[in-house]
């Protein structure tokens, strides 16, 4: 196992009746910006309950924080906080509105010119960001207990990470019941982002971490067995829970201590949402399995495993059970109602390729957990999509 060192500040308030104790956790004497986003919130009763629980603060509101967050809105947030004097941020919605929250909260207190250039691009570091929480109402980005953030720029087409220990919230309320008012297509998004950032973790090359493995795919495990109960009852509490439990679990980077990771899956999809607009979930369903059979030979121990242990395969020669093991993992995503092709979303394979592959080369990319999938690995991969 690799070295490591792991903090993680975020409290985590799980369950029914947790958005009633919001006032245990934000000081009174503050101004308090409420963000969220194209109004989920307020047809679910969630703003409502956030308002009632936090009557009494001088309390204001940023809403319309869109899917895949743009800089642009998240800007004009940032002039209110300035002007308003804002203190403290609390985001009431999905991993987006999170998100957003997470990168205004950072670009409040920057002083620079450009926020965007220079923490996702230039990639200097955050020394200060406002502080701040959420209200999580979608199971999927582990955003809750992370300090990431994905945030894209329509002036320029692009989707780009930023990570920085300033912008883990303070506390996380996580409700499940927040979660039956989901449409089946975000349902079905959050079990697949959820999938993949686990396998992003644990499907590289084996350093002897057995801990780590089997935390990850009990993960996978749960989400295999808990998906077909909330989507043929979303109201199942207990299922809607458990999904909720996976998706913080699969990426607030406890799986991921002391092992290698990759990440190539997401970075080739982030590429695809940039150009097409598709959901980050829908892109990474379409590269995850093209990708892995891409870089088989060099992933087979780790396939293997997921083969025999989640799916539950007798096959002994590990290359033959790592494709039993990619074709599981794409059927499973086809029999929750996600589609796996490019040609599914009337997307061309081979101008996708080559539009991604400019890009890669410009920026010299070397993804993956050996650095191996660079901008012409990444056009095999999406010619295949
Ligand atoms: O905007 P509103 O009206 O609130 O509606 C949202 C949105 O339309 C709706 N929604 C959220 N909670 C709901 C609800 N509708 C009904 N009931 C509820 N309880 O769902 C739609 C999608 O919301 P969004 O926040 O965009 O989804 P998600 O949580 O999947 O977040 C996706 C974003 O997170 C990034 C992705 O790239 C993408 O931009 N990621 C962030 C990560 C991180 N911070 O660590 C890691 C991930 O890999 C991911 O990249
Ligand atoms: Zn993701």
């Amino acid at each position: 196992m690799y070295n490591f060192n792991f903090c993680c500040p975020t409290r985590v308030i799980f369950g029914k009746g947790a958005i009633e104790e919001l006032p245990k956790y934000i000081d009174r004497n503050k101004k308090v910006l409420m963000i969220y986003g194209g109004g989920s919130i307020k047809r679910n009763g969630v703003y409502e309950r956030v308002k009632k629980a936090l009557e009494g603060y001088n309390l204001s509101e940023f809403g319309g924080i869109e899917p895949n967050p743009k800089c642009e809105t998240c800007m004009q947030a940032v002039e209110l906080i300035r002007r308003e004097g804002v203190e403290f941020l609390l985001a009431v919605g999905g991993g987006s509105t999170l998100d957003g929250t997470k990168f205004i909260a950072a670009a409040a207190k920057y002083e620079g010119e450009n926020p965007y250039d220079d923490i996702m691009i230039k990639g200097i570091e955050v020394k200060d960001a406002l502080p701040l929480a959420d209200v999580i109402t979608l199971p999927a980005t582990g955003s809750e207990m992370n300090d990431g953030a994905v945030i894209s720029r329509i002036a320029t087409s692009e989707k780009l990470p930023f990570h920085s220990e300033k912008v883990f919230p303070q506390f996380s309320i996580i409700d499940p019941e927040t979660t039956f008012s989901l449409p089946a297509r975000q349902t079905i998004n959050g079990i697949v982002d959820t999938f993949v950032h686990v396998m992003e973790q644990y499907c590289t090359f084996d350093v002897n971490a057995p801990l780590q493995d089997d935390w990850a795919l009990g993960i996978l495990r749960t989400l295999i067995k808990e998906a077909p109960k909330v989507l043929s009852n979303p109201a199942d509490y207990d299922a809607r829970a458990n999904i909720f439990w996976c998706a913080t679990c699969g990426l607030n980077n406890w799986i991921s201590q002391g092992v290698p990771q990759d990440w190539a899956t997401h970075m080739i999809g982030h590429e695809l949402t940039a150009f097409y607009g598709i959901d980050h979930a829908q892109s990474l369903a379409i590269v995850q399995p093209r990708l892995l059979k891409n870089q088989k030979v060099s992933k087979a121990k780790k396939l293997a495993k997921l083969a025999r242990e989640v799916f539950g395969y007798n096959e002994v020669v590990d290359l033959k059970a790592a494709d039993l093991a990619i074709d599981a993992i794409e059927k499973f995503y086809n029999s929750i109602g996600m589609k796996t092709r490019l040609a599914d979303y009337e997307i061309d394979s081979s101008e996708a390729a080559e539009k991604i592959r400019e890009r890669f080369k410009l920026r010299d990319v070397h993804l993956g957990e050996k650095g191996t999938v660079n901008a012409d690995t990444a056009y095999d991969i999406l010619k295949a999509c």
